[in-house]
């Protein structure tokens, strides 16, 4: 299938054919397997904080959100929590928090050393926009990829969802980002009111282009507490063709199988990885914390003890007929 335009991918977004939409994951399936190997990586990730300075309609923990409850961990229970993932075999941390204008960029470099220090483990960052001598200094400091997804790559539903924020400096955050030398990750959601097959067609050709190391994909999951509350959740079946197509477009991008494809009516994770994701995320957030980022409802094993779902991988891998790889999984070149 190799390169595809706009129409040829909304023609398979579209696809209702049972036989085709089979033979679109098959292929997926082979050009993950011929590019990734057959191994299923494994990211440990730590919601440390959700406070956020940001109005996102679709997002839980927007700063609209009152009834939640806002926290920080210390540096001494994120170090407690690494160390949690680090004992089960991992060797990727995720930091993710809601952008927040009140984090200390000299805390964070503090808290990267750190881990480096103590532990051998590759560094994600997710903390949104920042500017380009924070993100040196966390890159510095020895922070290796940084996770920043596009959401939509059509600029007026990005501005309409995103109030004050500004699709341009999305762009020079990720080019920042690139510059800097962190392997960096892009994504989008699917199912959004407003946009259109056309438009999920672009943001496939956008991962590609930009030739991103990591892309996450998922479907929109409506929150009560946002703007979006009472628009449907995207569909499975159109984020598991996203995924499919995106992997047969990248070749090369590390594709999780999302918590949010995780977390619908249905746990769909099996799925994506059949479909071309060859990455898992576990949970590590200390219990008491995590049902506060709630970023969407639902959110799979919430009251379980962090890495919880580790325990759960095996037996996923098994009836794929994969493994779960132990390695830091860095970008495919
Ligand atoms: N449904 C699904 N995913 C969501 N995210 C935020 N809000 C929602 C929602 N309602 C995703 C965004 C963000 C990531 C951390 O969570 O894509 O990048």
């Amino acid at each position: 299938m190799g390169t595809l335009n706009n129409k040829e991918l909304v023609d398979l977004l579209l696809s209702t054919d049972k036989k085709e939409i089979h033979k679109l994951f098959d292929e997926a399936d082979r050009v993950r397997a011929e590019y990734m190997g057959e191994g299923i990586l494994v990211r440990g990730i730590i919601e440390f904080s959700n406070l956020c300075r940001n109005t996102c309609k679709y997002c839980g923990i927007n700063k609209f959100n009152k009834k939640l409850k806002r926290y920080l961990l210390t540096k001494e229970e994120i170090l407690e929590s690494v160390k949690l993932l680090v004992q089960d075999n991992l060797k990727t941390v995720i930091l993710q928090s809601g952008e927040d204008d009140g984090l200390d960029p000299v805390w964070l470099k503090d808290l990267i050393i750190s881990i480096k220090q103590l532990f051998d483990v590759a560094i994600t960052l997710s903390v949104g926009e920042r500017n380009y001598e924070e993100y040196k200094m966390w890159k510095e400091a020895g922070a290796d990829r940084f996770l920043l997804k596009i959401e939509t790559t059509d600029g007026d539903l990005y501005e309409e969802l995103h109030p004050g924020m500004s699709f341009d400096n999305r762009l020079k955050c990720l080019k920042e980002l690139k510059e800097l030398g962190y392997q960096v990750g892009s994504g989008n959601l699917v199912g959004l009111k407003g946009q259109s097959l056309e438009s999920i067609a672009n943001d496939i050709i956008f991962f590609a282009d930009y030739d991103f190391d990591m892309i996450g994909i998922g479907p929109f999951i409506p929150h009560s507490q946002t703007e979006l509350s009472l628009d449907a959740p995207g569909d499975y079946l159109l984020t598991l063709k996203t995924i499919a197509l995106t992997r047969i477009m990248t070749k090369r991008a590390h594709i999780p199988a999302t918590t949010a494809l995780g977390s619908m009516e249905k746990d769909y994770r099996a799925e994506a990885l059949k479909a071309g994701a060859n990455v898992i995320m576990v949970n590590y957030t200390p219990t008491k914390y995590k049902e506060l980022y709630e970023i969407y409802p639902g959110k799979r094993c919430l009251k379980e003890a962090p890495g919880a779902c580790n325990n759960c991988l095996p037996f996923m891998a098994k009836e794929l007929n994969r493994k779960i790889d132990y390695s830091k999984g860095n970008a495919v070149d």
